[in-house]
């Protein structure tokens, strides 16, 4: 069979990143999580004392980090410059910093360009995350998916993830860092016309990892 391309689009707290790893195990594809190279260029940018309110100073430095990632969706890596960044690119300090510093062309110019190699290298295909991917970095991904959910039900997962922390403040910092993703100039994150929407609110996990696994067998 050729290599099969999907692209999953949407907010956070969508359960985009957990359904897209287990779509891809479950297929036997490649898997790219493409927040996490937003995340690794900004936690360079941090560590590198460049003012994210700055951006012709991030544009300038946008070639310099290496970011590598590792595509099995079993154990996906992150690396900048040869360290692993997995931790440090979760906190909050550079999930509040992440979406100034990827709305600046320069930086999706140099991530579009990982992401498009990625996904050509990909012997039976990939699932990659993110945003943009279906109207931007792969227009002609084989299947589009664009993942929703209430704003409740998106703060009452990420409060989960982070154990315990506040449900009203977290809300709050989701449509923030949204609403700046959306309104962005450069590849705002936006549902492609041919993308499936589907929404998550009142589904469980396994739900949407078998209507999206259904949903690649029907595109092989
Ligand atoms: O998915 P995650 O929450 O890790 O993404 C972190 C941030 O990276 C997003 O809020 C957004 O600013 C940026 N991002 C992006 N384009 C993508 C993926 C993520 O701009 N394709």
């Amino acid at each position: 069979a050729p290599a099969v391309i999907v692209a999953i689009d949407g907010p956070s707290g969508t359960g985009k990143s957990s359904t897209s790893k287990a779509v891809a195990a479950q297929l036997g594809l490649s898997y790219l999580d493409t927040g996490a190279q937003y995340r690794a260029i900004t936690w360079w940018m941090v560590s590198n004392g460049i003012d994210v309110a700055d951006p012709s100073a991030i544009a300038a430095a946008a070639e310099k980090p290496e970011i590598i990632s590792g595509t099995d969706p079993s154990a996906p890596t992150i690396t900048v410059d040869g360290t692993d960044v997995a931790g440090p690119i979760r906190t909050q300090e550079v999930t509040s910093k992440v979406s100034a510093v990827s709305a600046v062309p320069e930086v999706r110019a140099r991530i579009t360009e990982l992401q498009r190699s990625l996904a050509a290298s990909a012997a039976y295909g990939i699932v990659v995350e993110g945003r943009d991917i279906g109207t931007t970095v792969l227009p002609d991904a084989d299947l589009k998916i664009f993942l929703t959910a209430s704003p409740e039900a998106r703060a009452a997962r990420r409060s989960g993830e982070l154990k315990g922390a506040d449900v009203n403040a977290t809300r709050e910092a989701l449509i923030k860092r949204d609403a700046a993703d959306s309104s962005r100039k450069t590849s705002p994150l936006a549902k492609a016309d041919d993308a499936v929407e589907v929404d998550t609110s009142d589904l469980t996990l396994q739900q949407v990892i078998e209507c999206v696994v259904t949903l690649v067998e029907e595109k092989r």
